[in-house]
């Protein structure tokens, strides 16, 4: 923490001053900068590509609050919306016709979305989309992939990635075999913990062996289709397919979770990049256009099993709240102009190609893993195609680049399992500062090597 107290005085006195009020002084764990240890800092206000401290200082954002800031903070169109909005008034706990605008767009964006169910947080999509799974299919065990995130509902709290990566996964035997769930997170009871059942991304042969294992018995398939909670990891070629296929073949549901890749990688996300449906898909982040709105949608005999449709009970008081119910339209409006993906991809290959260049110069071994605007940078010279890759990658080393690149102004996530998110603000300028930032920071890499 000295190097936080030296380098950002206030952002300290402010952490120091939470941790009295918070639990670990911040209000989502990652927030706290565990895994690279430095105290965390304090945000002032956040415009286009940039982000202030309360130090005064300006970085060129790549977290972009973990990725729904796709079009850049504060955008003047998305600002429009929610004023407009919030002047008719903040909830209502009654249907909107914003909301069923928004169901259309989803639905319009997504082959495989017929109906959808708007909730406030991706947990909570997630959370959904399992219940209805087992309430569909009547069947109970889910498989999910070690490394992948799905947040923070019981039975998904299993060999999960982002800031359960740091701790708790270091020593799960789930890494790289098949396995029933250990809970990665204390108040997960074991019995809600054995429903789920590890498997390492990327696996085939895992796949199709949890399938024998449990034939009959598996409700769902639930992955991120790029896994994007464990550093940016792309799927192998016929890896989704072959899903796609086992859960076809024993009834079973493909759950895809695109909350992070959703109106990311394309309009249609992850399946409209690799031409594949899910069964049922679970949207965030973008959606909200940085306010919290989220989403579930599928196949409509799937969907028509929500209450009050059908058995399977589902509510919130503030779902389709009409604030993120504004934002979550203004943002998907300029989004589904096609443009913006090509430009998105454009910066993100700039990027990539100019720390890949940076670090080869300084002789540091890095693999970059990108899709589309998402991407990481892995301190290794192997593939990494799971959560025992990125393991095996020089965290300490990642943990060195991304101080030197906080002072040189780059605001990386703070974590070797996190995406680097660009975004629609990133102009050329931004990307080159970074790359500058980027050969000055390998160079003392090197250096201190
Ligand atoms: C793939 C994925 N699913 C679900 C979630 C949970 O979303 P939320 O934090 O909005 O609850 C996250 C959050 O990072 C995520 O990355």
């Amino acid at each position: 923490m000295d190097e936080q107290k030296a380098n950002y005085p206030k952002s300290a006195e402010a952490y120091t001053e939470a941790v009295n009020f918070l639990p670990g002084g911040v209000n989502s764990p990652v927030r706290a900068f565990g895994g690279v240890g430095i105290g965390p800092l304090f945000i002032e206000r956040a415009a286009g590509s940039k982000i202030y401290d309360i130090d005064g200082n300006e970085y060129v954002d790549y977290v972009g609050s973990w990725g729904p800031m796709i079009l850049g903070h504060a955008h003047p169109k998305v600002l429009e919306a929610i004023q407009a909005a919030v002047k008719k008034g903040t909830s209502f706990g009654a249907p909107t016709l914003a909301e069923t605008r928004l169901a259309e767009k989803i639905i319009a964006a997504f082959d495989s979305i017929e109906k959808v169910r708007l909730v406030s947080s991706g947990t909570e999509a997630v959370m959904t989309a399992v219940r209805l799974a087992r309430g569909f299919t009547k069947k109970d065990l889910v498989i999910k992939m070690a490394g992948c995130y799905h947040g923070h509902s019981d039975s998904l709290l299993v060999a999960a990635g982002s800031g359960l990566a740091d701790t708790t996964l270091r020593s799960s035997a789930s890494l790289r075999s098949t396995r029933r769930g250990t809970p990665s997170s204390a108040g997960v009871p074991d019995p809600i913990a054995r429903l789920t059942i590890v498997i390492p991304y990327n696996d085939i042969d895992a796949a199709k062996k949890a399938f024998q294992m449990h034939k009959g018995k598996i409700a769902a398939v639930l992955i991120e289709p790029v896994a994007a909670n464990m550093g940016v990891v792309p799927p192998i070629a016929d890896y989704l397919q072959t899903l796609r296929n086992l859960c076809g073949n024993d009834n079973a549901l493909l759950i895809f979770d695109e909350v992070i890749t959703g109106f990311r990688l394309a309009a249609g996300g992850a399946q409209e990049l690799f031409g594949l449906t899910a069964d049922i898909t679970c949207l965030g982040k973008i959606i909200g256009g940085g306010l919290p709105a989220a989403a579930v949608g599928g196949r409509a005999d799937i969907m028509d099993t929500l209450a009050p449709a059908g058995p399977v009970y589902q509510a919130g008081t503030l779902s389709g709240n009409p604030i993120a119910t504004a934002a979550a339209n203004a943002t998907l409006d300029i989004l589904t102009n096609q443009d913006c993906y090509q430009k998105l991809e454009s910066s993100a290959a700039l990027l990539e190609a100019g720390l890949a260049n940076a670090a080869k110069d300084a002789n540091i071994p890095v693999t970059i893993n990108r899709v589309g605007s998402i991407m990481s940078c892995f301190f290794t010279d192997k593939p990494v195609r799971n959560f025992a890759d990125v393991q095996s990658t020089n965290i300490k080393q990642f943990k060195r680049f991304f101080a030197e690149m906080l002072t040189e102004g780059i605001y990386f996530a703070p974590s070797a399992y996190e995406a680097m998110f660009v975004s629609l603000a990133h102009s050329k300028q931004d990307i080159e500062k970074t790359i500058e930032a980027a050969k000055n920071t390998f160079h003392k890499l090197k250096i201190n090597t």
